[in-house]
C-alpha cells in the first residue's frame, strides 16, 4: 500500500482494520505484465488486504537486477494479495503462493482473476496454508527461491519465521525479503541478529527515502 512515510498507517494491532468490509482493485504494471489484484479489506484479513510498498520494491528489484524468475521453484511466504507470486508464475516460474487459513481465499481469487490469456506458462499458481514455525515441516525443502515481502513486524515470530527460512532454504534455496525497516517492530535486530543465526544474509538494495530493504539470505557454507 503507498503512503507517504509520515502516515504510515502500519497498525500495530491488527485488529483495527477488522471492523468493517469493502473491496477494492486495482492494476499494477510491472515487468511487461498487467496483474489486477483485488484487497478485501476488513473481513478480518488486517495487514493481508493491502499491497505493501515492499512487494513493489520486491518486484522491479527483479526487474532493475534481471533476476530469473522463469522455470524457477517459487515459494511465497506472506503472501497477502498474491502481487510479487503471481508475477513470478505469469513470468513462467512454478510458485506456491502460502498465508494463513484466513488469507487462502483471497490469494485464490487473485489468482483466478489473473490467468494470462493463453494459460499459465508453467504451472497454475498453488495456494496452501503456512503458518511460520507450525507447518513449514510439510513442504519439502526444494526450492529455488523464498520470497517475502514485508513479513517482518511481528517480532513474536522471528524465531518460527527463522526456523522456516533455515527449513526451506536448506537445500540451496535462495531468499529475498524485502522489508520496510519499522524501528517499532524491532525489523533490523531480525536481520542482523536472528536471521544471521542460522542463514548467510546480505543486503542487496535499500530504498533510503521509503526505508525499505531487500535482503538476499542463504544456507552458509559448508567448511
Ligand atoms: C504486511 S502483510 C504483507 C503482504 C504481502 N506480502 C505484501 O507485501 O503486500 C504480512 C503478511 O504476513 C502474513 N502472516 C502474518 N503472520 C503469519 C504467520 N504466523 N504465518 C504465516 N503468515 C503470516 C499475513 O497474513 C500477511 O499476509
Amino acid at each position: 500500500m503507498i503512503f507517504a512515510e509520515d502516515e504510515d498507517p502500519f497498525p500495530v494491532d491488527d485488529d483495527c482494520l477488522s471492523s468493517e468490509t469493502f473491496s477494492q482493485e486495482s492494476v499494477f504494471r510491472l515487468m511487461g505484465q498487467q496483474l489486477r489484484i483485488k484487497q478485501l479489506f476488513g473481513a478480518n484479513l488486517g495487514v493481508a488486504a493491502a499491497v505493501w510498498e515492499a512487494a513493489l520494491h520486491l518486484c522491479r528489484y527483479f526487474e532493475d537486477y534481471s533476476v530469473e524468475l522463469r522455470g524457477r521453484r517459487i515459494i511465497e511466504l506472506g503472501a497477502g494479495n498474491g502481487l510479487v507470486g503471481i508475477l513470478a508464475a505469469r513470468l513462467g516460474a512454478e510458485v506456491t503462493l502460502t498465508d494463513l487459513p484466513l488469507v487462502l481465499p483471497q490469494l485464490q481469487e487473485n489468482v483466478s482473476a489473473n490467468v494470462p490469456a493463453d494459460g499459465w506458462p508453467s504451472t497454475p499458481p498453488a495456494v496452501l496454508p503456512l503458518c511460520w514455525g507450525e507447518d513449514h515441516l510439510s513442504f519439502l525443502p526444494d526450492w529455488d527461491l523464498v520470497l517475502c515481502a514485508d513479513i517482518i513486524y511481528l517480532p513474536e515470530t522471528y524465531p518460527l519465521l527463522v526456523e522456516t527460512l533455515a527449513h526451506l532454504c536448506q537445500n540451496g534455496a535462495v531468499a529475498y525479503l524485502s522489508s520496510k525497516m519499522r524501528r517499532e517492530h524491532g525489523t533490523q535486530s531480525f536481520f542482523e541478529e536472528h536471521l544471521p543465526a542460522r542463514l548467510t544474509v546480505e543486503l542487496v538494495h535499500r530504498d533510503e527515502k521509503q526505508n525499505n530493504n531487500i535482503y538476499r539470505a542463504a544456507k552458509r557454507a559448508e567448511h
